[in-house]
Order: C-alpha cells, then sequence, then structure tokens
C-alpha cells in the first residue's frame, strides 16, 4: 500500500472529536441495541429522517425483547415510511435471533453479527467498533468514496476481487493504539468526512484531515473515485391499482407477495393493465362495469431499480362485501396504523381525507 497513508486513523479520529458528529442520539451509548436500530434506519437514509423514526421505535419497543415480542405487521406500521422494507421484516427477525437464540444479548464480534438477519458485514463491523471497541472495518458507500480518494484505489468495485481487496486495505488502515477510544471515534470519523467534506461531487477538500496524504486529493481528481463499471439499470413499470371503498368509508386492501416490490406490506390491489383489473371486476361476486370506475391521473413512484408508474382507479360499492383474492376492508384509522407503501398511504390520504 502507498506509503503516504501512514497516519489516515490519527487524522481521522483527531477531526472527528473536534469537526465530527458528536450529538446524534443514537451517540454516546454503546447499548449494541440502538446502535443497531440506527445502523439498520441509516441504511440508505438520510439521518434528518431517520430522527423521528428511531425516537419512535426506542419509545415503542425499548429494547431487543420488546421488538421481538411484537407482532410484525405493528413494526411495518412504525416503519411505514421509511421505505427500503426488507429492512424492517430483517429487523423483527434479527431481534428474535437475538431473543431466541442468543439469550437477549447482542453478539459482540462483528464475525458473529454478521450471521443476523439483515446485519452485513459493515454494518456488523460498525456495531463492533462502537460498542465493543472491536478493531474491526467498516466499507459503506460513504466509507468507500473516503478510503479509494485517500488510496487512489481506481480498480473496479464491480470486481468482487477488488471489493475483497479494498476490505483488505481498510483493515490495514485501523487504528492501533487506544482501541476503547480510538475504534469508535474512527468509525464515526469516516463516516463523517464522508458524509460532509468528501462527497461524490465537488467534495471539499481543502479542509480536510488527509488532504496531504489522500492520493486522490493531490491529484485533484477525487470525484474520479470510487470506479464501478456495472451500472445499474433501471427499468419503468405500470401498475394500475384498484381503490375499491365501501358505503362506510372503508378501502379494500391485500398483502403483498413475501418476495418483489413492497413484499409483504398492506397495498391496493396491482394489475398489470387496465383490461386486467377491469376483467377482476368482472369477476367478482355482483360484477362491475368498466363505466361504474372512475380513472384518476397516474403518478410516478421512484424506487432504487425502479420507475413505477401508478394509474389509480376509483370504486365506490354500496356496502361492503367479499372481494376475490386475500384481503380485508378497513377503516382510515385501521389503515393509518398499517404498514403501507409511502405513495399508497399518500393517495389513499389525498382521496379520503385521512389523517397523515
Ligand atoms: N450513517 C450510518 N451510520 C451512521 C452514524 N453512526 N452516524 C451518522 N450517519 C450514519
Amino acid at each position: 500500500m502507498n506509503a503516504r497513508v501512514d497516519g489516515v486513523a490519527q487524522r481521522v479520529v483527531r477531526w472527528q472529536a473536534s469537526a465530527g458528529r458528536n450529538h446524534l442520539p443514537w451517540q454516546n451509548t454503546r447499548d449494541p441495541y440502538r446502535v443497531w436500530l440506527s445502523e439498520i434506519m441509516l441504511q440508505q437514509t438520510q439521518v434528518s429522517t431517520v430522527l423521528g423514526y428511531y425516537a419512535r421505535f426506542l419509545e415503542k419497543f425499548p429494547n431487543v425483547q420488546a421488538l421481538a415480542a411484537a407482532p410484525q405487521d405493528e413494526v411495518m406500521g412504525l416503519w411505514s415510511g421509511l421505505g427500503y422494507y426488507s429492512r424492517a421484516r430483517n429487523l423483527h427477525a434479527c431481534a428474535q435471533a437475538v431473543a431466541n437464540l442468543h439469550g437477549g444479548a447482542f453478539p459482540r464480534t462483528a464475525e458473529v453479527l454478521a450471521t443476523l438477519p439483515g446485519i452485513g458485514r459493515s454494518t456488523a463491523g460498525a456495531i463492533a467498533s462502537f460498542c465493543f471497541a472491536e478493531r474491526t472495518p467498516i466499507l459503506d458507500a460513504n466509507v468507500r468514496r473516503v478510503l479509494t480518494r485517500v488510496l487512489g484505489f481506481d480498480a473496479d468495485l464491480a470486481v468482487v476481487k477488488n471489493e475483497r481487496l479494498l476490505w483488505d486495505h481498510a483493515e490495514a488502515l485501523l487504528p492501533v493504539d487506544d482501541l476503547a477510544n480510538a475504534m469508535p471515534r474512527y468509525t464515526q470519523g469516516l463516516m463523517d468526512l464522508g458524509a460532509s467534506l468528501c462527497s461524490p461531487r465537488a467534495p471539499d477538500c481543502l479542509p480536510c484531515p488527509l488532504l496531504d496524504i489522500c492520493v486522490a486529493g493531490q491529484a485533484g481528481d477525487a470525484e474520479r473515485y470510487p470506479v464501478r463499471t456495472r451500472k445499474l439499470k433501471r427499468r419503468a413499470e405500470s401498475w394500475w391499482l384498484l381503490v375499491m371503498r365501501d358505503s362506510e368509508g372503508r378501502v379494500w386492501l391485500e398483502r403483498r407477495p413475501d418476495s418483489g416490490i413492497w413484499a409483504g406490506l398492506f397495498c391496493l390491489p396491482v394489475f398489470a393493465d387496465e383490461a386486467h383489473l377491469h376483467d377482476h371486476l368482472a369477476h367478482l361476486p355482483v360484477p362491475v362495469a368498466p363505466g361504474q370506475t372512475e380513472g384518476l391521473g397516474g403518478f410516478m413512484h421512484v424506487l432504487t431499480h425502479r420507475d413505477l408508474h401508478l394509474h389509480p382507479v376509483v370504486l365506490t360499492v354500496p356496502v361492503a362485501r367479499d372481494a376475490a383474492g386475500e384481503g380485508g376492508w378497513f377503516s382510515a384509522s385501521e389503515w393509518e396504523e398499517m404498514g403501507l407503501p409511502a405513495p399508497i398511504r399518500k393517495l389513499l390520504g389525498n382521496l379520503f381525507g385521512g389523517l397523515l
């Protein structure tokens, strides 16, 4: 490795103490439950969004046993709006694994933490370094950017071998002294650098504590890093949503399949096109003709790999009656508490004046 990277750890630790974030609600604790919860929420989600959810979760589930014992629907309801719902399902499964297989205490090493649902190598490293001061690296998207720039690491990270090599570098850069203090600070410091100065575009190199030993900073080409050739391909998809409401104002909702978009969440019935939606209506116990429905304007919801074009079709039926498929009729006060995908929740709120 480049000799100039000597001293990375010390500089990051010192910088973190003076310029990093030190008052976030999941800091200044070594409780692995709190740290784990924050790390899962912070995957793919900004700090400002996480703050409210984190407080509500802790209030409802103050410890891992409480979370493990909660019904899945309650966990999904509280997660509703945070997105990436597989995180919530894994969160619940992980709490149950800790409660049932680990005697209610989180494992104390990154290696064992990484065997739990939803905890990858980087999240395991974060929990172990924050809570147990283990000398173990993290490598989330922000830290990957910081380290590839410092090292001038321009190998293609789409290649698994190169990703492993970068993990090895991350390990070699870890602090060696005073680990009880240095490890949590170093881990947080790398995250803070990645979230502030070392931004993807137009990084603010001048105040960076690593500038004089940073290969990319010295060359003035930080934006070149990290190098990854394989780009995510986006796809567009159209979904027709049946918004069926009965005379008492209840809405028909069904649980989504266990895999795919919004897996396991309650949602309006989804159809691939308008013809399938009307075919479904024609085969209800009391058939519905196309003229009885009202199509609303479509809108788009952007997911990580997909642009979802959503087309709601509204139908009012005189009295609550059974509909085909697995689902049920839910009043506004019920669906407001359920784990609905954010755009569905918003649509229902706009249409029926829900409180949210
Ligand atoms: N993102 C991931 N982990 C974080 C942390 N501990 N603090 C701030 N942002 C984060």
